[in-house]
C-alpha cells in the first residue's frame, strides 16, 4: 500500500523525509492557493517522476514593501486535499523562520536577465525568487523541478541560475493553464471583482491578436506592442504597465523580430497586477 503524505516543516524532518523517497524525485514549488495551473505541474511531475515533492511557501523576500504578500490568499487545507488526491508523496511547508532565521544574509542574484520587464518594475523581487528556489533545491534535492510558462521571465532567470551554479536539476517548463475564456489561471484573479474579472478576458484576446498577425508575416516589433496596446487600452477598467516584444532568449526589446520572440504584458485592474504572455515561433 502507499504510504501516506508526509508533510514536513522543519528542514530535519523535510531532509528525513526525503532520503526515504525512492528516486527519480520531482519538485514543484509553489507559494500555494493551488488552481489548475499549479495542479498541471504537480500531474505531470507524478507522470515523469517515482516520487513528488511540492513546496507552499509564500515567500516575504520576492515581494515588494507595497505589494500583496499581507493579503496573499491563503487555503492550506484545500491544498492539502488536493495534493493527497494527486498521489503527491511529500509537501514541504517551511515558516519563514526556517527559511530567513535571524542573522539571515545570503542572496542569490543574476544579473541581466533580471533587469527588463518584471525584474525592472518589482526591484529585488527576482533575488528573492532565485535564493528561496536555491534553499528549497538544497533540501528537496529534486532531479527534476517544474516551473510554469505563466512566469516566462522567472524560467529564464532559474535556468539561468541552474546552468551558472552548475545545480544538477533539470528545469521543466510546463505551458499556461488558461480559464474558458482565456484568462490565465493565477492566485491572483481571486482579488478580481466581477467586472474587473470579466474585462481581464481582453489580456489574451489581445496576445491572440497579435499572435495572428505575426501568423501574417507581421515582424515589426512596435507595431505588434501597438496592436496588443490598442486592445487593451479599449477596455476601460484595464491599466497597462508595460507591453513588450522581446527576445526569447535574451529579453531585450525588438525592432525586428527575426527568432523564437515573448510577447508578454503586465496590467492593472483596479489594484490587481495580471501578468500573461505568448510566445512567438
Ligand atoms: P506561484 O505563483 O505559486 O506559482 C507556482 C508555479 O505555478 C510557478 O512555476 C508558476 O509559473 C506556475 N503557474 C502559475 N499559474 C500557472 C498557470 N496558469 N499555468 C501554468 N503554470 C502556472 O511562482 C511562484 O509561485 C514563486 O515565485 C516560486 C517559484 C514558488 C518561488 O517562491
Amino acid at each position: 500500500m502507499k504510504k501516506p503524505m508526509v508533510v514536513a516543516t522543519i528542514l530535519e524532518e523535510l531532509r528525513s523525509e526525503r532520503s526515504l523517497l525512492s528516486e527519480p524525485v520531482g519538485f514543484v514549488p509553489t507559494m500555494g492557493y493551488l488552481h489548475d495551473g499549479h495542479l498541471s505541474l504537480i500531474r505531470r511531475a507524478v507522470e515523469e517522476c517515482v516520487s513528488v515533492v511540492v513546496s507552499i511557501f509564500v515567500n516575504p523576500t520576492q515581494f515588494g514593501p507595497k505589494e500583496d504578500l499581507a493579503t496573499y490568499p491563503r487555503d492550506i487545507e484545500g491544498d492539502l486535499r488536493k495534493l493527497e488526491s494527486m498521489g503527491v508523496n511529500l509537501v514541504w511547508i517551511p515558516t519563514s523562520e526556517v527559511m530567513y532565521p535571524g542573522g539571515y544574509q545570503t542572496w542569490v542574484d543574476v544579473e541581466t536577465l533580471t533587469l527588463p520587464l518584471e525584474g525592472k518594475l518589482r526591484p529585488g523581487h527576482f533575488r528573492g525568487v532565485t535564493t528561496v528556489v536555491v534553499k528549497l533545491f538544497n533540501g528537496v534535492l529534486p532531479g527534476k523541478a517544474y516551473f510554469g510558462q505563466k512566469d516566462a521571465q522567472q524560467v529564464a532567470v532559474i535556468r539561468q541560475m541552474t546552468r551558472d551554479l552548475n545545480i544538477p536539476t533539470e528545469i521543466v517548463v510546463c505551458p499556461i493553464i488558461r480559464e474558458p475564456d482565456g484568462l490565465a489561471m493565477s492566485s491572483r484573479n481571486a482579488y478580481l471583482d466581477p467586472d474587473q474579472r470579466k474585462a481581464a478576458a481582453v489580456l489574451f484576446l489581445a496576445l491572440t491578436n497579435a499572435k495572428d498577425a505575426y501568423g501574417k508575416g507581421e515582424r515589426n516589433g512596435e507595431n505588434l506592442r501597438v496592436l496588443v496596446r490598442e486592445m487593451i487600452v479599449a477596455e476601460s477598467l484595464a491599466e497597462i504597465q508595460y507591453v513588450s516584444c522581446a527576445d526569447f532568449g535574451t529579453l531585450q526589446e525588438l525592432d525586428t523580430l527575426t527568432g523564437k520572440t515573448l510577447l508578454s504584458i503586465a496590467v492593472f485592474f483596479g489594484k490587481t497586477r495580471l501578468i500573461d504572455n505568448i510566445v512567438l515561433v
